[in-house]
């Protein structure tokens, strides 16, 4: 469970991203957070992680209180914490199952791990991740050789391997063309609802939060605007979700006279 309570957080340069923001969610939903470019929908998630400390407020989760704990007990807690990155983050000489290991490095003894080694129990449950997203044929191909969809698929794996308590994911598929775009947004939320796993989903393709999401949540400068199903979002919340995105037009528009 997430309880995200008065959030604030403010740049030192006095930008305030995020405004108070509340939300609380539990166990297995799969929610979309959507937004403008500079809402604070990044924030957001650094913040839930651990690496955005924030202005005030508190973050819990499962009772833990991220906004109290220390370095040490942050990285504690973030082995429990998948992400997924636009740009996926994959050591790209390394192949895609050792990639998918990493996620088991919380669990693995220190040194071990340092050598590369996993046992067999931690190269099952990567081996299986990879089924799960349909690329256990690529397990021994490295990296840089798969397609982006596969590459994210990977990072899917290795987020799931750490046995995850939260998934946080920004932009997953906002380097990914449309019809993989499509593909990614469906295994991640098929994986995320089959392994019951609380799951954020920073996207700004509002059809595909419609379409994969079981809540979305609308961010507007640093607010939660909208907090529903897909089917109460209507285009009357998408407007204020999304109208400051509207260019500024100059009171005065010049006539093309006055500029040349
Ligand atoms: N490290 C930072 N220092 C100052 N301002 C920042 C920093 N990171 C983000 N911002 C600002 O905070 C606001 C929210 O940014 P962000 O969370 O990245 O939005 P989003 O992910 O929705 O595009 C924006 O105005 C952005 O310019
Ligand atoms: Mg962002």
């Amino acid at each position: 469970m997430l309880e995200v309570q008065d959030l604030r957080v403010v740049f030192p340069n006095g930008v305030e991203a995020l405004k108070s923001i509340s939300i609380s969610a539990t166990k297995s939903e799969v929610i979309a957070i959507i937004g403008r470019s500079g809402a604070g929908k990044s924030t957001l998630l650094r913040a839930i992680n651990g690496l955005q400390r924030p202005t005030s407020g508190t973050i819990k989760l499962d009772g833990e209180e991220i906004t109290r704990m220390n370095d040490t007990q942050l990285r504690l807690a973030r082995r429990y914490m998948g992400f997924i990155w636009q740009e996926y983050n994959l050591v790209e000489r390394l192949p895609a199952i050792t990639n998918v290991l990493t996620g088991r490095l919380g669990y693995n003894m220190g040194w071990q791990s340092w050598l590369g080694y996993f046992d067999k129990s931690h190269r099952e449950i990567a081996l299986q991740n990879l089924e799960r997203v349909g690329l256990l044929h690529r397990a021994n191909n490295r990296s840089d050789k798969l397609s982006g969809g596969e590459k994210q698929r990977v990072a899917i794996a290795r987020a799931i391997s750490q046995e995850p308590k939260i998934i946080l994911a920004d932009e997953p598929v906002a380097s990914l063309d449309p019809e993989l775009s499509v593909q990614v947004m469906e295994d991640l939320a098929r994986v995320a609802r089959e392994i019951g796993v609380l799951t954020l989903i920073n996207i700004h393709q509002v059809e595909l939060a419609r379409r994969f999401c079981d809540r979305i949540i609308g961010i507007a400068q640093g607010k939660v605007e909208f907090d529903g199903s897909p089917d109460e979002m209507d285009d009357d919340v998408l407007d204020r979700i999304y109208r400051f995105d509207q260019p500024v037009k100059a009171k005065h528009e010049p006539a093309i006279a006055d500029v040349v």
